[in-house]
């Protein structure tokens, strides 16, 4: 099982030991906070957790989505990918990877033998980061709970931490994505593989060789696991 983040900090909390949060948290609106009636993500199956991350209002994101975007495909999928943020594509149609990195991510996951379908794909906040910049600390820390309730469910056997901002949030490392990827990391029980975000693929499209890499050790670790 991965451990629910949401759920330790509520224990340590409940115990009267102080939970560190990653520079900046503290400092972030939380406009419904830990306090509030919300109910906390690890409790929650699939329809309510959607449902929850839909109407959430815990950080000051939500004030200029469209929508909310949870995540899409398989909700068994041996393979879990984790993103940054919606763009303004996601935001407009609710669905991650939507846009011009999201089509190159299809095409990554072809190149693999997997569809979207059979993967599942989430980012580590559910709503659009005004003018595309990255999510603050406080904003990843409002919506942590989501995120960790997702890969309890899926459960895969490998986590894909696509890009700097999910390869640092699961693994709360700031090294630098080329330090991070080809190489085996652990998020609890779960292998995890850090690669480039397909954005930058775009901008550095030599640099999809390592990314074919990753995911070559991607697909080693996952029919490990399951062995
Ligand atoms: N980039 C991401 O990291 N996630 C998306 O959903 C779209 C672009």
């Amino acid at each position: 099982m991965i451990l629910d983040e949401h759920r330790r900090r509520a224990y340590l909390e409940a115990m009267g030991i102080d939970v560190w949060l990653p520079a900046g948290a503290a400092d972030a609106t939380v406009v419904d906070g830990p306090e509030s009636d919300a109910p906390a993500a690890g409790e929650l199956g699939w329809d309510e957790l959607a449902s929850c991350v839909a109407q959430c209002t815990r950080c000051p994101l939500h004030r200029e989505r469209t929508q909310t975007v949870f995540g899409v495909g398989d909700r068994r999928a041996s393979w879990m990918l984790v993103g940054e943020a919606p763009g303004m594509e996601e935001d407009r149609r609710g669905e991650p990877f939507v846009g011009r990195a999201g089509k190159l991510l299809d095409e990554i996951l072809r190149a693999a033998g997997l569809s979207r379908g059979q993967v599942y794909i989430a980012n580590t906040v559910k709503c659009r980061p005004p003018g595309n910049r990255n999510p603050e600390p406080g904003e990843l820390a409002a919506c942590r709970g989501y995120l960790d309730r997702q890969l309890e469910l899926v459960d895969p056997d490998i986590i894909i931490a696509v890009g700097k901002v999910a390869a640092h949030a699961l693994l709360g490392s700031d090294a630098p994505v080329g330090r991070l990827r080809g190489r085996r990391h652990q998020f609890g029980d779960v292998p995890l593989v850090v690669t480039y975000h397909p954005a930058y693929l775009l901008r550095s499209p030599t640099q999809k060789r390592l990314v074919w890499e990753d995911l070559c050790l991607a697909r080693e670790l996952a029919a490990e696991r399951r062995a």
